[in-house]
């Protein structure tokens, strides 16, 4: 075992009994990206495992569906797989022009998991996800197929990915989840008392987007190529408020000795209710530094002035 095995620190998901490293790998985004080298790409996955990540989180529709399939690849050379802990998500489709729609219907729920299994080459999925599913998607007929599918070994635990409030608290009344997937970043403090909520239930929560996006660095102005345009495209699309917002928290960068990547893992992670945080990179120096992240406890002088914004 390397001495990176030891200081990846593993956390339970929840009441599962599941070890996870602490830290775990996105692979989804401009990673699965067929534009993205795949060599570059599997690289990034076989340093996080030598770095001692026991979990990678990935879904059917990622990637235009290429990053589970890209996955599967980079984990091909392993004969035993029964440390890591493979979490997929199954309910988002691509129509043949590559467009993203919902289908929640119990035969693709229950083809997507045995599709999974496949493409991961493995006999039980760590977690199995409903990714963004609809209120109307928590009938009765669903929840008791994915339960048939824990039942026969095919999932260990059952989650949902979800940022919404109702679709969240409809999940936890069900009584079949034993994990979410919710966003959760120093830039996201509102998500606390969700966090304590979901933790009351016994359900383990697994810190999506931990890093806030890179929004509190200026790693999204420096445009080198495609990928980074890409990231830009992505971030003024989807949250350009936070480019202000990030602004205020701009002084994580200049710790003498944390890099503000570490930092901000470190704060999801100094709460002890999220079992992991998951990040994403295509760049291998970012996930060392992020790694490195695992067991450093910030000051609390730090954590106040995070608080404090
Ligand atoms: N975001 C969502 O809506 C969402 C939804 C469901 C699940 N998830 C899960 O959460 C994972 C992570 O989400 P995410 O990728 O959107 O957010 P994230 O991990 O918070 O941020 C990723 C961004 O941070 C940059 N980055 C990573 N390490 C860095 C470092 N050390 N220094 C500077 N920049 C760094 C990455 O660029 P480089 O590539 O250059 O490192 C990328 O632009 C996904 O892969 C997926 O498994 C996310």
């Amino acid at each position: 075992m390397s001495q990176w095995e030891n200081k990846l620190k593993q956390r339970l998901l929840g009441k599962t009994g599941i070890k996870i490293s602490e830290i775990g790998l996105g692979c989804a985004s401009f990673w699965g990206k067929k534009i993205f080298s795949e060599n570059a790409a599997i690289a990034i996955v076989h340093k996080a495992l030598e770095k001692g990540v026991t979990f990678f989180d990935t879904g059917h529709s990622y990637s235009g569906g290429n990053a589970e399939i890209r996955l599967g690849k980079a984990l091909s050379h392993l004969s035993d797989k029964s440390n890591l802990c493979l979490s997929t998500k199954a309910g988002t489709r691509l129509n043949k022009r590559g467009q993203l729609y919902k289908d929640f219907s119990v035969d693709w729920v229950i083809e997507s998991c045995h599709r999974s299994l496949k493409i991961l080459s493995i006999d039980t999925l760590g977690v199995f996800h409903l990714h963004g599913p609809n209120p109307e998607d928590f009938n009765d007929e669903l929840l008791s197929t994915i339960t048939n599918l824990k039942q026969q070994g095919k999932v260990r635990a059952l989650a949902i990915n979800s940022f919404n409030l109702d679709i969240i608290d409809m999940a936890m009344e069900t009584g079949v989840f034993d994990c979410i997937m919710i966003d959760y970043n120093l830039m996201m403090k509102g998500r606390i008392s969700l966090i304590d909520k979901i933790h009351k239930k016994d359900i383990a929560v697994l810190a999506a987007a931990p890093l806030a996006g890179a929004f509190y660095s200026n790693r999204l102005f420096r445009i080198r190529g495609f990928k980074d345009l890409w990231y830009l495209a992505r971030a003024l699309k989807n949250s350009p408020n936070k480019f202000i917002q990030g602004r205020k928290y701009k002084f994580i960068n200049k710790h003498p000795t944390l890099t503000g990547s570490q930092i901000a893992l470190a704060y999801v992670l100094d709460n002890p209710k999220i079992s992991c945080a998951v990040f994403g990179t295509t760049d291998l120096q970012h996930l060392s530094d992020n790694l490195n992240a695992s067991g450093i406890s910030l000051p609390i002088e730090l954590l106040d002035k995070i608080n404090n914004i």
